[in-house]
């Protein structure tokens, strides 16, 4: 019986990590959109350098190395915003979108997955600070095999997982290198343009691409 499985990254995709730089503004002032930038670019960059170098880090090491060096290269914080910021990754605001378009996914028998490079307390945390604990029947971890996405070993998570074939999973995230390694991994791959940004990875095109999640239960019939 073939089943249908979403499976979603996390960061950017279903939670906005700039919403932590947004609660501090005042504090961090007029290079805070820099930093925000600065510090999502550096952690993507030591994830890859370290699965790359076939090195080991949890993803909140990294989180905290990124933000120092964003700290260090645009907006001189002190401390206790510094900490304040990496706690707040603990519970970003979600999508204003994504409750609603994860019920309308249930609805329609979905099974539906968290698969992320976010250490599995970090998700946990998350997801039960938006509201949307009872809306994943799996929220899994690249930790659990030591690599970071896009290594094929953290999207095997999701067929171990739920015993599914490449052809049952449907993966959505807005990071679009993540969409490529999923589509190169082999799943039906969705690309979350929120920014309108130009497309790219042209060897590995997403089989959909929307703005936001609210047209995935019309495209999951
Ligand atoms: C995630 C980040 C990389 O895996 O978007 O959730």
């Amino acid at each position: 019986m073939s089943q249908t499985i979403h499976v979603f990254d996390a960061y950017g995709t279903l939670f906005d990590v700039h919403s932590a730089v947004a609660r501090l503004r005042p504090e961090i002032g007029p290079e805070a959109d820099r930093l925000s930038l600065l510090w999502r670019g550096k952690v993507l960059e030591y994830t890859w350098v370290t699965s790359l170098t076939g090195k080991q880090a949890s993803f909140r090491k990294l989180l905290r190395q990124s933000l120092d060096f964003a700290i260090a290269a645009t907006a001189p914080v002190g401390a206790e915003v510094r900490d304040k910021l990496l706690a707040a990754y603990d519970t970003l605001d979600s999508f204003p979108e994504v409750k609603e378009a994860l019920q309308a996914l249930r609805r329609q028998r979905s099974r539906i997955a968290i698969l992320s490079n976010g250490d599995g307390d970090m998700l946990d945390m998350a997801v039960r600070s938006a509201g949307l604990e009872e809306l994943f029947d799996a929220v899994l971890s690249a930790a659990e095999v030591g690599v970071f996405k896009p290594s094929g070993r953290v999207y095997r998570l999701a067929l171990t997982k739920f015993g599914a074939t490449r052809e049952e999973v449907t993966f959505v995230s807005a990071n679009r290198w993540d969409v490529a390694g999923a589509k190169l991994f082999g799943f039906r791959s969705v690309w979350v343009n929120r920014s309108g940004a130009p497309d790219e990875y042209p060897e590995a095109a997403p089989d959909t691409v929307v703005a936001d999640l609210r047209s995935l239960p019309a495209l999951a019939v």
